[in-house]
Order: structure tokens, then sequence, then C-alpha cells
């Protein structure tokens, strides 16, 4: 063979896992130990799908209220599909990463038109509907249909690096491949949906990223991290890229009790939510931004406009990006000819609209200065 030796580590699951029990004493303590929490009350395979799709990069106390009133107002597969797409944005008002939102919304309706909402219960059928990736269909395949497939997301690999010692990336698909593959090693027939939530359970009670809880630990006799006392350098994370710094000038735009708002572009980032009127700059004197968002006025919404003064500035951050927002105070002057994603609406009416968090901060400064 030619080229770079590439360095793989293999991985196997030490004699005691199977002979002590590795899956039956962290059952014991899951049956003891978990939360009550809304997506446990019954295996309908539509709640835990709603749930496991909150769930990503949300904590489980942060979703709970969304959750009980998401389940209420579109309780089933149909419901979801049949509703118009604003409502479930604005269920999703605050969440953030609203694209699971709209593929969680597109994914019911191709449930509803092929498989009768019925949420498929093959590997093969259910990875194809939008927005669920190898974690969430394990996950939804366990927990709901009691398949045997592992559901691995940063939690579980993060046991799993402790558990065996792992030095693998955790941030390498490759890694999460391995870890799949341990654990279906280890999915206990009859209860692999408890099983992989007991591995989440751990993950969020004990085996958590800076202070394992070692002591609490019910598996603590086969982890050989902890053997070793090296459990808080593990797992091994690749740095991710840091945000991008993003700088942008907003308008509030009166006009009489009416404020600019602006619908964004049916794709990308927060597609299809109301923003305030907003322009990116690296401006840096007041009068060279103020400059800026009275030419953005101009071109994008046909209209003349004072920009007064600074309102207050706002941070947001996304994955990839950070937002450094100055908003403006600014009057109308002139120009009726609004573009058809752009309208003037009063405070009261911004409240139906569903904004971005960063966006809901200005309405409620707006709000309360009234
Ligand atoms: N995080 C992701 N899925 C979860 C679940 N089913 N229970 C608790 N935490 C979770």
């Amino acid at each position: 063979m030619t080229g770079k030796k590439r360095k793989t580590l293999t991985y196997t699951l030490p004699e005691e896992f199977h002979v002590f029990g590795f899956s039956r004493d962290l059952l014991a303590w899951y049956d003891g130990q978990k939360r009550d929490l809304p997506w446990r009350i019954n295996r309908d395979p539509y709640r835990i799908w709603v749930s496991e799709i909150m769930l990503q990069q949300t904590r489980v106390e942060t979703v709970k209220p969304y959750y009980y009133a998401f389940m209420e107002k579109f309780p089933t597969v149909e419901a979801l599909a049949d509703a118009p797409e604003e409502e479930v944005l604005k269920a999703w008002e605050g969440l953030g990463y609203y694209s699971r939102a709209r593929n969680l919304q597109t994914a019911a309706r191709e449930v509803k038109a092929r498989y009768g909402g019925i949420v498929p219960d093959k590997p093969e059928e259910i990875s194809t509907l939008k927005g669920i990736g190898p974690y969430t269909a394990g996950a939804i395949l366990s927990i709901a249909y009691e398949k045997p497939e592992p559901a691995v997301d940063g939690n579980v690999m993060r046991v799993f690096s402790r558990l065996l010692y792992m030095t693998d990336d955790i941030a390498k698909p490759a890694t999460r491949i391995k870890v799949e593959h341990l654990v279906r090693q280890v999915i206990p027939v009859g209860r692999a949906g408890d099983f992989n939530q007991a591995l989440m359970e751990l993950g969020a009670l004990v085996c958590v990223p800076r202070t394992p809880q070692c002591l609490t630990c019910p598996v603590f006799d086969y982890c050989l991290a902890r053997r070793e006392g090296v459990q808080e350098e593990l797992p091994v994370k690749g740095k991710a890229k840091p945000p991008r710094p993003v700088h942008l000038q907003v308008a509030v735009v009166r006009r009489e009790n009416h404020v600019l708002m602006n619908k964004r572009p049916d794709q990308g980032l927060l597609a299809g939510m109301w923003e305030f009127p907003m322009v990116e700059s690296d401006a840096e004197t007041p009068a060279a931004k103020q400059e800026i968002l009275q030419d953005s006025l101009r071109n994008r919404f046909g209209m003349d406009a004072e920009v007064l003064e600074p309102l207050m500035e706002v941070q947001h951050t996304f994955s990839h990006l950070h937002w450094n927002m100055e908003v403006w105070r600014c009057d109308w002057i002139e120009g009726e000819a609004l573009p058809a994603q752009a309208r003037f609406v009063t405070l009261d009416e911004i409240s139906s609209l569903t904004l971005p968090v960063a966006h809901q901060k200005i309405a409620e400064k707006l709000k309360s200065d009234q």
C-alpha cells in the first residue's frame, strides 16, 4: 500500500462488560433514578420524535414548556402536517435553530402522505425523513419501537470515551460510528429504548462534561478512564471554529404608531422570520453607520428615513455567527412603495409575528418604553 499511514485505534469491550452485566447495572440505576419527563409518559413515536428534535442543542429544562405547548397545539402527525408553517414557527419561537421546526413539519407531511400518518419503524425509511439523522433515527426506533438501534449523541460519546478510555476526537464522524458499533454490542434484548435513554441520562446527570460525579456512578466499576484518573481529560474534542463576528446596524423605523418589519427570505438562516430591517457594515463612526442605514432603507424599502439616535445594543450567538447589533431609532419621512416582504405594524401586531430571539429583545424594549 502506498500513501500516508493513518493511525486508527480500535476498541473492544472489556470482558467484564458482558460478564458482570454493564447493561444490567445501568438499567437498574435508570429504573430507580430516571427523571419524569413529559415525553416518557408513553411510547407514541410522534411524541418521541418531537422531543428528540427539540432536545437537539437544547437543554431538557428549556424544552419542557415548549414541548407541552407544542403537543397541545399539534397533538398528532396530521395536526402538524396540516398546520400553517407560520403557526409552527410561532410555537418554536425562542427555541432557536428554526430549521428544526421547518424540517419537522416537512417530514410530518411526508409521513402523512407516504406512510398514512404512521412514523415508519424501519431504519431505511425513517432515515429518509427530513431532519432525521442517525441519532434521531436510533432514538425513535429504540424508544418507540424497541428496535435494537444505537442512539449516539454527544452525551453518549462522552460516556463511552470515558468508559473505554477512548482518545479519538469525538468531533469526527468516524468516532460516532465506532461508538455506535460498541453500543450495539451491549443493547439488551427488549429494553433498547430504556438502555439508550439510560446512557443519555447518565451523560446528563452523572457523567457530565467538566466534573463527572464518579462517586455516584452506577457503572463506576467498568470505567477505564476513572481507573486511570483521566475522566476529566476526556473526551477529546477538536476545536470548532469560533463564531464569525458580524456587525449589524438595525433600524426601528417609526411611522406614527407603527414600526417597519421585514420578513426574511424563505431559505437560509432564520428563514421566513420577521425582523427589524438591518444591514451588515463594519463602519466605525456613528455618522458612517447612520449613512449606511439610511442608504439601505432607501435601496431596500424605497423610503426616506431619518436615522436619529442609538436605542440599544443586542448580541446574539449562533453556532457559526456572532451578531453585534446596534439598534437605531429612525423616523419615516416619505416613500410608500414597500416591497412585498415588508410591512408597517403596531407593537401589538408584532406579538403575532415570529421573531428571532435577538429581535424579540428589541420589540420588548419598544413595548417597555411605550
Ligand atoms: N436528550 C435527548 N433525548 C433525550 C431523552 N429521550 N431523554 C432525556 N434527555 C434526552
